[in-house]
């Protein structure tokens, strides 16, 4: 196959109503124009993120552009390439993250920093400029710009690659722009799709990783992803033995008022980083300001991650050894993976196989 060819379909499973979020419907929809710099992948797998249940409950808001079709966590086969296309070609395997554009003129899209470019476009749920709707995964094909679009190392399965696109992106950006590295010990709050890989690349990176969970059942699984240490923060006084102790803490629980904060905040060394990875739909428990001034603590957020990271995760994965723990549903079971995401069933990332 070396020729481009025109995806027939374009079809995919959408929540028309954010009341039936439980039950997407196949529908046909419209790609966005195709540009000169864009790329038409063939779909085979679509992991089912997190962020794909607080898009279609309307947690983050009702503002929802229905219908929508979720879905970032995009691997397949490149089927057409735009005429100034230069890093793919048609058969390539390829894959798509939580990013399909951005202005490519601002500071951070100059600066290897386009997942924090103000006029980003999402992989759904969201508009062109010209006002083409986005279209997510949960579908026969995606159309982008190949700046959006990864290539995925021979040596990884599709539906490997597929849930690190975002989930193991937004860990991985976040662990080295905070320096995690040998010598140095990185806290992973919750062990969901972003935090099973969140131990697995803190390891990778060289660090040693304590994991601080509410499900104390998963503590062999914490020990079989790499971790040296399980904390369950059921206990009282979870945190007392870790006070100082920690240089990072990469936070991935999916709650706002159940994590805690201000004892977490007490494990880190001075100036430790507590990066908030999760987006609950509620906004984070109150914090006084001696929780983070004991020990000089810095509080911040992060945002998917760049294409260069997406490309160093996916080799690094490679070398190291880093798997995703999937639990495979054909696509038209998109509706119960989201419920299982939903009600925190998943070990740990639901990819859905192309069944359209
Ligand atoms: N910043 C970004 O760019 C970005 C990108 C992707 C996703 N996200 C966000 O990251 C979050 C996690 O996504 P995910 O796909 O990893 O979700 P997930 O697979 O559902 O994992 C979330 C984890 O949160 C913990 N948790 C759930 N309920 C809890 C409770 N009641 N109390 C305490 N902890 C609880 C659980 O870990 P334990 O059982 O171990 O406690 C669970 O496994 C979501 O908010 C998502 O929107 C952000
Ligand atoms: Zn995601
Ligand atoms: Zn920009």
């Amino acid at each position: 196959m070396s020729h481009n060819e025109e995806i027939k379909e374009w079809k995919g499973y959408a929540v028309k109503d954010l009341k039936a979020w439980e039950r997407p419907e196949l529908i046909d929809f419209q790609p966005k124009q195709f540009g000169d710099y864009d790329i038409d992948i063939k779909i085979e797998y679509c992991g089912v993120c997190g962020s794909d249940v607080h898009t279609v409950t309307g947690g983050w808001g009702d503002d929802v552009l229905l219908p929508v079709i979720p879905g970032h966590e995009i691997t397949g086969r490149v089927v057409k390439v735009g005429p100034k296309v230069t890093e793919f070609k048609v058969g390539d395997r390829a894959g798509v993250g939580a990013q399909v554009c951005s202005c490519f003129e601002c500071v951070p899209c100059k600066t290897d920093n386009e997942n924090y470019c103000p006029k980003m476009v999402d992989t759904y749920n969201s508009k062109y400029p010209n006002g083409d709707i986005a279209q997510g995964g949960y579908s026969t094909a995606i159309r982008a710009h190949e700046r959006f679009v990864f290539p995925i190392p021979k040596e990884m399965p599709l539906e490997q690659a597929a849930p690190m696109l975002c989930a193991g992106l937004t860990v991985y950006s976040p662990l080295v722009r905070n320096g995690a590295g040998p010598g140095k010990r990185v806290g992973v709050v919750g062990i969901g799709g972003l935090g099973h890989f969140a131990i697995q690349f803190a390891k990778a990176l060289g660090a040693e990783v304590v994991v601080f969970s509410h499900s104390p059942n998963k503590e062999e699984d914490a020990k079989e992803l790499g971790a040296d240490s399980f904390v369950s923060t059921g206990q009282d006084g979870f945190a007392d033995s870790w006070m100082g102790k920690l240089d990072l803490i990469i936070c991935t629980a999916d709650v706002s008022a159940g994590i805690p904060m201000s004892e977490l905040m007490t494990t880190l060394r001075v100036h430790g980083h507590f990066i908030m990875c999760a987006m609950p739909d509620d906004a984070l428990p109150a914090l006084k300001t001696t929780d983070l001034s004991g020990n000089g603590a810095l509080l911040g957020g992060s945002h998917i991650g760049s294409k260069k990271e997406a490309i160093d995760m996916l080799n690094l994965a490679v070398k190291k050894g880093v798997k995703a723990y999937i639990e495979m549903l054909p696509m038209k079971e998109a509706g119960k993976a989201l419920k299982n995401v939903k009600e925190d069933k998943v070990r740990y990332r639901h990819v859905l196989k192309m069944d359209i």
